[in-house]
């Protein structure tokens, strides 16, 4: 994975031989060897000096095909917004997963890199409530260097009546590098995209988009079937209706090649369904026969304007996820939930906190790593840096 370590070690014979050789200080080649890059601006020198122990460098060789640096097509990154999953094609899914994988590494080996937004500004600006989300990009922002302010929208003047586009003109004046936007509305996040001159990334607008979460679920998928999601089936269930993560997910798993279904009463299905490229079932048990994952989904009471479901109790009975429900699928399928879960209405306790069934605990925790490799993305490309 690391270039910078092998060529360090392997070229040069470890960190203070290639400071001598390179003429450069043993803590900046450190920096290197730590971050597993080497910066563009020192790679002639690089290839200069290899030249005297016998191994001819080409840029290439600064990009091998694991590295996150570059993405996995040799295509660069150049997206300076996330937000939605359309703004996408496959390879820039792929550099910013291998990106979110990297992460997952480091952080398992506790060595974030704070040298990658060094210097910049991230601001979480959410309109709705959030706890995973909000902290999640908090974490990663601070993991990786940047300084992170996280507006309270409740104490801010938006509650005095600013409108939206005031308080995007605000936050622009404080020239932020990065703006994290949850907002009730759908197109929120794009309508700020167009005032402000820093990157925005989506956190989740109405019914309409959550990509970060889709690429994180990707992520935990590769995860957890050792980096083969193609021909997976995955049934997504519930509240499809309300459900922003539901649509990136269907767009990102059919992207990645995975089948997906959608299991959900007709009243919690969208009108435009057909539209959606995926097979719907009303009932657990035909939705769910043959299935890898069953990604169980919030039912959104906040979203609903009448009764949508009889009763809570009922929902459960029909659609709630337990292990009799969980045996239509295949053995020893996982779980997800986006969380935060509803125990007892879509989901029984007993499956959510069962580590071999329950991929949850993952999703969280691969949340932080993929929202790490997503700012790492946005910030290189906002500096004309290959991703
Ligand atoms: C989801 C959201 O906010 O859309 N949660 C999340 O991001 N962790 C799903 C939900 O609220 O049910």
């Amino acid at each position: 994975m690391a270039y910078a370590k092998s060529i360090i070690d392997d070229i040069f014979g470890g960190i203070r031989p290639a400071a001598r050789a390179l003429d450069k200080s043993a803590s900046t080649i450190q920096g290197w060897y730590e971050a597993g890059t080497i910066p563009q601006k020192h790679w002639e020198d690089v290839i200069e000096h290899a030249k005297a122990f016998d191994h001819y460098l080409t840029p290439d060789d600064f990009f091998p095909v694991s590295s996150p640096a570059m993405s996995s097509h040799g295509y660069p990154f150049e997206k300076l917004h996330c937000l939605t999953i359309d703004d996408f094609h496959r390879p820039d899914i792929e550099t910013l997963l291998s990106l979110g994988e990297h992460y997952l590494d480091l952080s398992v080996q506790k060595s974030p890199d704070r040298s990658v937004l060094r210097g910049k500004t991230l601001v979480n600006l959410f309109f709705e409530n959030s706890t995973r989300t909000e902290k999640s990009f908090e974490l990663a922002g601070k993991r990786l260097g940047a300084d992170v302010i996280s507006m309270q929208v409740a104490s801010s003047s938006v509650k005095k009546g600013e409108t939206l586009l005031d308080t995007a003109t605000t936050l622009n004046a404080m020239n932020p590098d990065l703006l994290v936007v949850r907002h009730g509305s759908s197109g929120a996040p794009a309508l700020l995209s167009q005032k402000v001159s820093c990157s925005v990334i989506n956190a989740g607008d109405g019914m309409h988009a959550h990509p970060t979460q889709a690429l994180l679920d990707a992520l935990t998928l590769r995860q957890a079937f050792d980096g083969d999601t193609d021909g997976l089936r995955i049934a997504i269930c519930g509240d499809i209706l309300h459900s922003r993560v539901a649509r990136s997910n269907v767009k990102l798993l059919n992207m990645l090649g995975v089948e997906v279904r959608l299991v959900g009463p007709p009243t919690l299905l969208p009108t435009d369904v057909d539209r959606w490229g995926v097979d719907v079932f009303h009932d657990m048990k035909t939705g769910l026969k043959g299935c890898d994952v069953v990604m169980m989904l919030r039912l959104q009471l906040e979203r609903m304007s009448g009764a949508f479901v009889p009763s809570k109790r009922e929902y459960f009975h029909f659609h709630g996820l337990d292990r009799t429900k969980l045996a239509y699928a295949k053995t020893g399928a996982k779980v997800m939930h986006p969380g935060p879960m509803n125990r007892g209405i879509e989901i029984s306790s007993d499956i959510a906190d069962d580590p071999d069934i329950s991929l949850i605990t993952q999703q969280v925790e691969t949340g932080v790593a993929m929202r790490m490799g997503i700012l790492h993305a946005l910030s290189n490309a906002q500096d004309g840096v290959r991703s």
